[in-house]
C-alpha cells in the first residue's frame, strides 16, 4: 500500500508534469494505486495523493472496473451544474457540497499510451473532475466560498486532533 498525503503536504498543492515513459513501473504504480484506493475504500485517486507530482490518476466507481488516466484532459463541460457532497481521502472524515459540471468529456491515455475519451456523467463525471484537479494542485475545498472552506478545514483539524490523542492514550 501506499501512503496518502494528507492536507497540508506541499505534494498536493503542486501542477503535475506529463507522464512521458509508459512503462512498467507506471503500470506497477497504476496497480499500486488501485490497491490504495480500494484499501482506503475511496472512488478515485491521483498521483500527488501519493507523492507523485505526474499526471495520472485512477477511479473506481464500485461495479465497474477501474480506470486509469493518464495524462487526462478535460476536452467539455456542460453547462448544466449539480450539487454533491464531495470528500477527499487527503482530507480524511470531512464532506462538504461542491457545484460542478454534470456532464464531461475527458481524453486520456491508457498504460500503453493508446489515446481514449470518455463522455462521463453521474458519479463518473464528478470522480473525474475532482481528480483532475488534484493534477493541478486543486482541491475540492477550493471550490467553496471562504468561510466554508474555513469550516471544512477546521472540522478536519479538529478530527484529527482527536485521532492523535485517543492514539496517545493506547
Ligand atoms: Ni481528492
Amino acid at each position: 500500500m501506499l501512503d496518502i498525503y494528507k492536507l497540508g503536504d506541499e505534494v498536493l498543492r503542486e501542477e503535475c508534469s506529463d507522464v512521458t515513459e509508459f512503462d512498467d513501473s507506471l503500470k506497477m504504480l497504476a496497480e499500486a494505486m488501485i490497491d490504495t484506493l480500494e484499501e482506503a475504500d475511496g472512488v478515485g485517486l491521483a498521483g500527488p495523493q501519493v507523492g507523485v507530482s505526474k499526471k495520472i490518476f485512477v477511479v473506481h466507481i464500485r461495479g465497474n472496473e477501474p480506470i486509469v488516466f493518464v495524462n487526462p484532459q478535460i476536452t467539455a463541460t456542460s453547462m448544466e451544474t449539480g450539487v454533491y457532497e464531495e470528500g477527499c481521502l487527503s482530507i480524511p472524515g470531512v464532506y462538504h457540497d461542491v457545484i460542478r459540471p454534470v456532464r464531461v468529456s475527458i481524453q486520456a491515455q491508457d498504460l500503453k499510451g493508446k489515446v481514449f475519451n470518455i463522455d462521463a456523467d453521474g458519479p463518473l463525471a464528478r470522480v473525474i473532475q475532482h481528480e483532475n484537479d488534484h493534477l493541478y494542485g486543486k482541491l475540492y475545498i477550493d471550490h467553496l466560498d471562504e468561510r466554508e472552506r474555513d469550516k471544512v478545514v477546521h472540522q478536519y483539524e479538529k478530527k484529527n486532533r482527536i485521532r492523535r490523542h485517543q492514539k496517545s492514550r493506547v
